[in-house]
């Protein structure tokens, strides 16, 4: 039964108003949600860390959805019919700090910093500067996913709204982010209730992803900026997902050839003896690496906090779609590195693993919230499950602490307090982000489906 009919504005004809069907069918929404029951309940009797018991005191988790629910839609109450896409607050830098950061290393230190940050807007929300910001599918997939997670109608009309403007996004073709940008907005749309108009724009993503897949390196090239001649990041392995999505739509194998040979290139040549990862690797046209540096890590063979956790998600995802366990093993050799590498009394990392070890030093949530959000799947993947998901528990429940958890009407609106997006390039130190947001509930509804927990039961 078709319930939703939306408005698109075609932005790419101006002043034609078009008729854009979103079109939800309740059909497969109860069908996808009977499945969901199904593996919750099938979850509830296999896995060693499941079976809420009377008594378990999930307050923390009640308060965490509450509040995610409140800041998420005052939010989008705020930015009502003005497209603009919430994605941090705005930060500010002191040269000296940033320096003794990077511990002055010249291979890291940016001379654009010597700009300084324009203070008018310091401490105010930052927007994305269009939908072709890499982060702007995050804070429609935050609405997605707080919908999913409670049920909030209010928040199911604001995902539609903020997703119908990122449409004509299935045309782009200039970076490797428009996985994330796709596949959290409209792929989370497809998932909460399938509709012919998504399913197409995560397909025709998924083509020009592929399209920047060079068969010779043997990757999906990310960025098409910068002095690199085949720049591959570790970020990249994140937009593997949308690709075995599009597989699993399709039954084109393509897709997930080409995520694989991606995932198997980048396991060859970005990680170090200790499974610590590189940030950039760069080839040259006939597979040859090139270089091996950073862009946002502490310097060239620093161990960037956000980095790893990309790569313990992307890996886990390998494995969950092949049950090949070369993939298993990385994913738990990541996890290794990060579990013991980690030197915060609350495990939620500082923003490189390398960083100087001072009170000062900024921490990054949104790598808390990828590494727990890895794991938890990881440990419904793994023989010894158990101790992933300890920690991932440890992780949401810290970032669910008032240290980490915005309180209602603060924080601009955002859910998380203390993520870093680029300490060398000046921008977004200790701060809130969308992305960390987003992962923080993609954990938090990946726990209530391994311990069978509705939010209603709460
Ligand atoms: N993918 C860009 C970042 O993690 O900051």
């Amino acid at each position: 039964m078709i319930y939703t009919v939306l408005l698109y504005r075609n932005t790419s004809v101006p002043g034609i108003l078009s008729l854009h069907l979103y079109l939800l069918n309740k059909k497969n929404f109860y069908m996808n949600k009977l499945i969901l029951l199904c593996g919750a309940a099938i979850g509830i009797g296999l896995a060693s860390c499941s079976s809420p018991q009377k008594g378990d005191d999930y307050g923390w988790l009640k308060h965490a959805l509450n509040v995610s629910a409140t800041q998420l839609k005052a939010t989008a109450d705020e930015v009502n019919d003005t497209v603009l896409l919430p994605r941090s607050i705005w930060t500010g830098y002191e040269m000296d700090f940033l320096c003794n950061q990077l511990e002055r290393d010249p291979s890291t230190f940016r001379d654009s910093l010597r700009v300084k940050p324009v203070t008018a807007t310091l401490g105010t929300r930052r927007y994305c500067f269009s939908i072709y910001d890499w982060t702007s599918g995050f804070f429609p997939g935050n609405l997605w996913l707080a919908y999913r997670l409670t049920g909030d109608k209010q928040l199911e009309q604001d995902a539609i709204r903020f997703t119908n403007y990122l449409y004509p996004l299935r045309e782009y073709k200039g970076t490797h982010d428009i996985g994330f940008m796709m596949n959290c907005s409209y792929g989370n749309a497809y998932r909460t209730a399938s509709a012919d108009s998504a399913r197409q724009a995560l397909i025709q993503t998924a083509d020009n992803l592929c399209g920047r897949f060079d068969p010779q390196i043997g990757c999906i090239r990310s960025w098409d900026f910068g002095r690199w001649n085949f720049p591959v990041i570790i970020d990249n392995m994140m937009n593997l997902d949308l690709l075995f999505y599009v597989y699993h739509l399709t039954g084109d194998e393509r897709y997930k050839d080409i995520a694989l040979k991606h995932a198997d290139t980048t396991m060859k040549n970005h990680f170090r003896p200790d499974y610590s990862s590189w940030h950039v690797v760069s080839y040259n046209n006939d597979g040859t690496v090139e270089l091996k540096c950073t862009h946002q890590g502490k310097n060239d063979d620093s161990s960037w906090a956000r980095g790893q956790a990309w790569a313990v998600y992307g890996y886990t995802s390998c494995y969950r779609e092949t049950k090949d366990p070369k993939y298993l093993e990385q994913a738990q050799n990541i996890a290794g590195y990060i579990m013991k590498t980690v030197s915060t009394n609350d495990s939620i990392p500082l923003w490189d693993y390398n960083a100087p070890d001072s009170p000062q030093t900024p921490r990054d949530a949104s790598a808390a919230s990828v590494t727990a959000s890895a794991l938890i799947e990881l440990s419904t993947l793994a023989e010894n499950g158990q101790a992933y998901f300890d920690y991932a528990e440890r992780l949401l429940k810290n970032l669910s602490s008032p240290a980490y958890l915005a309180q209602p009407g603060e924080n601009q609106g955002f859910i998380l307090k203390h993520s870093t997006g680029s300490l060398p390039n000046g921008s977004e130190i200790d701060t809130p982000i969308n992305y960390a947001d987003y992962y923080y509930l993609e954990a938090l509804e990946r726990y209530m489906k391994v311990k069978g927990i509705q939010y209603g039961e709460l």
